[in-house]
């Protein structure tokens, strides 16, 4: 069912199709050992131990979503850099859901959300060699026709537009969106992909409520750091956050 994909120029031309495993970002972090290409996908329709952020599992339907991992090697970012590679994954994510319908944003730093429910995880993991990404898996889970979901918050691209779309098309069309923002961040143009990120921002330049060293305070999101620190702006000035040191509040 799935093909070798043929609209992109290196991701999808190696395409590992596993009806069932316990996740494919495992799987691919095996397949990098035996030394696979670059663009290697690795995609399961039943993943059985899906892993997501902070040590969390990622659940998805079996044969109903996207559940896959794409093997990147940007040699050319440095340990501090890291953060382009969420940018240009996140930002392809969103414009293959935009040929869809309007308000996909990204949830710093890691989410893609449709107005306030997440539509799809991201999990990156990068191994590094004298100071530069050596390899990267991209892990993403995108619900695409999944009705039910176990917590209120999930949707599904189906939901939304209110049919039922086919895997193996997304998958491609996926793939050709995330390949033309990874292509523009190895051409060096990281000032156009810093300004589209914040312009897919969610809550930028708004007031919400974050919490931070357990402390609940009013914030307005005013940039992401080339570190990939979120910065946001509050009565006690600016702050930079790590993953992890702040909570959205809702
Ligand atoms: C998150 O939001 O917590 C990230 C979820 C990432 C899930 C994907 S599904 C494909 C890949 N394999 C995994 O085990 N996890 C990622």
């Amino acid at each position: 069912m799935y093909k070798i994909l043929a609209k992109t120029l290196f991701i999808g031309k190696n395409l590992v199709f596993l009806p069932s495993c316990h996740s494919t970002n495992d799987i691919a972090q095996e397949l990098l050992s035996e030394g696979t290409i670059e663009g290697t996908v690795i995609i399961t329709e039943n993943q059985t131990n899906g892993r997501g952020q902070r040590g969390n599992g990622w659940e998805s339907e079996p044969g109903k979503n996207l559940t896959f991992s794409l093997i990147l090697k940007p040699t050319f970012l440095s340990v501090n850099q890291q953060f382009e590679l969420n940018r240009v994954v996140s930002l392809g994510i969103c414009d293959f859901l935009k040929t869809y319908k309007t308000g996909f944003q990204v949830k710093w730093p890691n989410d893609i959300y449709y107005h306030d429910r997440k539509i799809c995880g991201i999990l990156i993991q990068n191994s590094i060699k004298k100071g530069h990404i050596d390899s990267s898996i991209v892990g993403i889970g995108l619900n695409i026709n999944q009705q039910d979901f176990n917590e209120e918050k999930p949707i599904s691209l189906s939901q939304i537009i209110g049919e039922a779309i086919s895997l193996p098309e997304a998958l491609e069309n996926l793939a050709q969106h995330i390949e033309t923002r990874y292509l523009t961040l190895r051409a060096g143009n990281r000032e156009l992909l810093r300004k589209d990120y914040l312009h897919h921002l969610y809550r930028f330049g708004e007031e919400y409520l974050y919490k931070a060293n357990n402390e609940v305070f009013n914030g307005r999101i005013t940039d992401v750091s080339p570190e990939g620190r979120l910065e946001v702006q509050s009565n006690s000035g600016i702050q930079h956050f790590d993953f992890k040191e702040v909570e959205f509040i809702i």
